[in-house]
């Protein structure tokens, strides 16, 4: 029911030549794309040469942020019609590293949330915890915040044409993979929540995990009833580990 969906984040990384050998790699890579769906977000400069690439295939591109505001004295900025423009599908939001590297607050991570859907872009909403709010216990209190900052806004059904990632900051680029036990008994509880405030929608809403998914984890992790798919950072940068990870969340259940 759930169609498996798999998203690289490129993060900082990559040059033109770098990234044009690997769209081409992971465009022409045999994958049962009728089992599974997948886009790359690569940083703002390389999003047209992705496109050009990607055009006709199946994979769709996104961007890994975007300004609440559609236009205006922002320097540095990049709006929502701009990735509009470039045909992007999908746009992260309130990834930890804008979280904790940017200041960005539950509320602006709102603003961006409704910004990327006013300009009819998928949001790609982050959740997530540290080890040492995990530690104190405070995993559901804080994810549940951050799930909450959505709702809050008063919209409705805002995680209908969403997707909901939860990434423990923890696991993040560290190589810690969460547990298949411990990712799935979150997103079974963000699936509970919105389901409390959204009922339509809690089936249909796309859960994805991210942190340190890689090739060898992403069938296990996959396997549980709620990870409906990966947000993959170091491992997208790598062709083969991608396409393995493609693979594997075409062939899950
Ligand atoms: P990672 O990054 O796969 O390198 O841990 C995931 C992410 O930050 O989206």
């Amino acid at each position: 029911m759930r169609r498996p969906l798999v998203v690289g984040n490129w993060k900082m990384h990559g040059r033109v030549a770098e990234a044009e050998a690997l769209v081409r790699a992971i465009a022409t890579a045999e994958v049962d794309w009728g089992r599974v769906e997948a886009a790359v977000c690569p940083p703002f400069p390389l999003i047209e040469r992705v496109a050009r690439g990607l055009r006709g295939s199946a994979i769709a591109w996104g961007a890994q942020d975007l300004h609440w505001e559609d236009s205006g004295a922002f320097t540095g900025d990049v709006a929502g019609p701009m990735l509009q423009d470039l045909g992007c599908t999908y746009v992260i939001i309130g990834h930890s590293e804008r979280r904790h590297g940017h200041g960005e607050d539950n509320a602006t991570v709102a603003h961006k949330f409704f910004a990327a859907k006013r300009n009819g872009l998928i949001p790609i909403l982050c959740l997530g915890e540290t080890q040492t709010e995990r530690d104190a216990g405070r995993t559901e209190e804080v994810v549940g915040s951050q799930l909450n900052a959505i709702s809050a806004e008063g919209y409705e059904a805002p995680f209908r044409e969403a997707v909901i990632a939860y990434e423990p900051v923890w696991a993040i680029g560290t190589g810690r993979t969460a547990t298949p036990e411990q990712a799935q008994q979150v997103h079974t509880w963000v699936r509970e929540q919105i389901r409390h405030t959204d009922p339509g929608v809690a089936d249909a809403v796309r859960l994805l995990y991210g942190g340190s998914m890689k090739e060898d984890s992403a069938s296990e992790l996959m396997a549980q009833p709620d990870i409906d798919g990966g947000l993959i950072g170091g491992a997208s940068l790598k062709a083969d580990q991608f396409i393995g990870i493609l693979r594997a969340a075409s062939r899950r259940d």
